[in-house]
């Protein structure tokens, strides 16, 4: 068996509970913050951000992955995502999608802000499994 990448949990739940501080969520009420580590050590993170247009809602988890694409970094290796409790909440399926562009599978924590006997550890391929991605397409993307 070997080792996977050193991972810092520590550093990465507390830039997702930090993150979250600065959610936007008037209408749910209901902050996110997410951290996402990379391969070469960065750290990125996102919040949710809602909108009077419901619809426009942006999810934590995918406003930490355009904070890292647009950093130039595509290689995530963690993932952190807090909410309040008394449950934590799993990745929407859309957040879930986002993700699997980037990586087969990522180790990812889920924290109740607060409540540090809630975490629960699981990793993208067990919420997303079979996930459709560029491989299947017929024309491979450019870029
Ligand atoms: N939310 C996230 O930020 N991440 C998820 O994976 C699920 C839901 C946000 C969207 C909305 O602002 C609020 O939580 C309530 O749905």
């Amino acid at each position: 068996m070997t080792a996977g990448p050193l991972i810092d949990w520590p550093a990465i739940e507390r830039a997702a509970i930090d993150v979250r501080t600065r959610a936007y969520a008037p209408y749910s009420r209901y902050a996110v913050g997410s951290a996402i580590l990379t391969a070469s050590g960065q750290t990125f993170v996102g919040c949710n951000v809602e909108n009077a247009s419901y619809g426009l809602c942006v999810c934590a988890e995918r406003s930490a992955i355009v904070q890292m694409i647009a950093a130039g970094a595509r290689d995530p290796i963690a993932v952190a995502v807090v909410t309040e409790g008394p449950v934590p909440a799993a990745p929407c399926g859309m957040c879930r999608q986002t993700l699997a562009e980037f990586a087969t599978d990522l180790p990812i924590h889920l924290l109740v802000a607060g409540d540090p006997s809630a975490t629960i550890e699981t990793t993208l391929a067990e919420l997303l499994p079979r996930a459709f991605r560029a491989d299947a397409l017929p024309e491979k993307p450019a870029c």
